[in-house]
C-alpha cells in the first residue's frame, strides 16, 4: 500500500466563546490516498467545515497534526501555509464565491492571476477549465446570467485552472435542486479521476454515496463510521 498523501492525527479544535468553549472536533485521525475521492457526511454542526478548514490550511487546529507527503503544515507559519495552500490546494464553497462584475472567464484568470499563471497559459488554460466543465459557450457570461448549476460549475474550473493536487468542496451543491446537484456531484468525480485530483466533499446527500471512494461520518466531532465503496 502506498504511503498516504493526507495524515491527519489527533484533531483536536475547541472554539472559545467569552467563558465557554465549543469542542468543534474531538479527536480526529485518518489518512487520505492520493486521488481518493473522500465524501465527509454528518449533521449540521458536527464539524465537518471545521475539519476541512484546517485540512485545507485555512485554520490551525487546537491540537494534532496534518502533513501532506510528511510535510507537516499544521507546524507552518501563517503565511507559510498561505503558499502552500496556493501552491497546492483549490477550495469550491457551498456559496458561488464568483464575483458579479466580471465574466466567468474573468473570474478564472483573475484567481489564476494570483498563482502568477500568465499571458498565453493563462488563456489556454482558462478556455480548458471551461470546456472541461461543458461551459466554453458561456465564457463571456456574468455570473447573474448563469443558472445556480452553471454558476458552481464555474467554480469548479475556476478550482481547476490552478492545476491543484487537491480540492476541497464543502457543500458545493447546497444551494442546487437535488437533481442538478447530482450532476455536478458526478462531474466533480468524472474531472477529478480524469485528472487524477485528490478530491475531499462536505455533502449532505444521500443519494450519492455511490460517487465516493470512501465517506467519513462525523458526529459531535468525531468519526463515527467509515464505508468503503467497493465498487470504486
Ligand atoms: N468561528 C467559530 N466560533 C465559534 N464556534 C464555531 C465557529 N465555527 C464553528 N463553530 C462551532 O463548531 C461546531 C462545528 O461547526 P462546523 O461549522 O464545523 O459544522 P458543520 O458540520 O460544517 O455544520 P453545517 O453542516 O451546518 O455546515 C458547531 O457547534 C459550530 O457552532
Ligand atoms: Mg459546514
Amino acid at each position: 500500500m502506498n504511503a498516504a498523501y493526507i495524515k491527519a492525527k489527533g484533531l483536536v479544535k475547541d472554539y472559545i466563546l467569552g467563558t465557554t468553549a465549543v469542542h468543534a472536533l474531538r479527536d480526529v485521525s485518518f489518512e487520505v490516498q492520493q486521488g481518493e475521492i473522500l465524501f465527509l457526511m454528518g449533521p449540521s454542526g458536527s464539524g465537518k467545515t471545521t475539519l476541512v478548514n484546517i485540512l485545507g490550511g485555512i485554520d490551525y487546529p487546537t491540537s494534532g497534526k496534518v502533513s501532506y507527503n510528511g510535510e507537516e503544515i499544521t507546524k507552518l507559519k501563517s503565511a507559510a501555509l498561505t503558499n502552500f495552500r496556493k501552491k497546492k490546494l483549490a477550495y469550491v464553497f457551498q456559496f458561488y464565491s464568483l464575483i458579479p462584475t466580471l465574466t466567468a472567464i474573468e473570474n478564472i484568470q483573475l484567481m489564476m492571476g494570483l498563482v502568477d499563471i500568465r499571458g498565453k497559459e493563462l488563456k489556454r488554460k482558462s478556455e480548458e477549465a471551461l470546456r472541461a466543465v461543458g461551459l466554453e459557450d458561456r465564457m463571456n457570461n456574468f455570473p447573474s446570467q448563469l443558472s445556480g448549476g452553471e454558476r458552481q460549475r464555474v467554480a469548479i474550473a475556476r478550482a481547476l485552472a490552478k492545476d491543484p493536487e487537491m480540492i476541497i468542496f464543502d457543500e458545493p451543491t447546497g444551494q442546487l435542486d437535488q437533481e442538478i446537484g447530482v450532476k455536478v456531484i458526478e462531474l466533480i468525480r468524472m474531472i477529478c479521476k480524469e485528472q487524477q485530483k485528490t478530491a475531499i466533499l462536505v455533502t449532505h446527500d444521500q443519494n450519492i454515496m455511490h460517487l465516493a471512494d470512501r465517506v467519513l461520518y462525523l458526529h459531535s466531532g468525531k468519526i463515527r463510521k467509515e464505508v468503503v465503496n467497493s465498487k470504486c
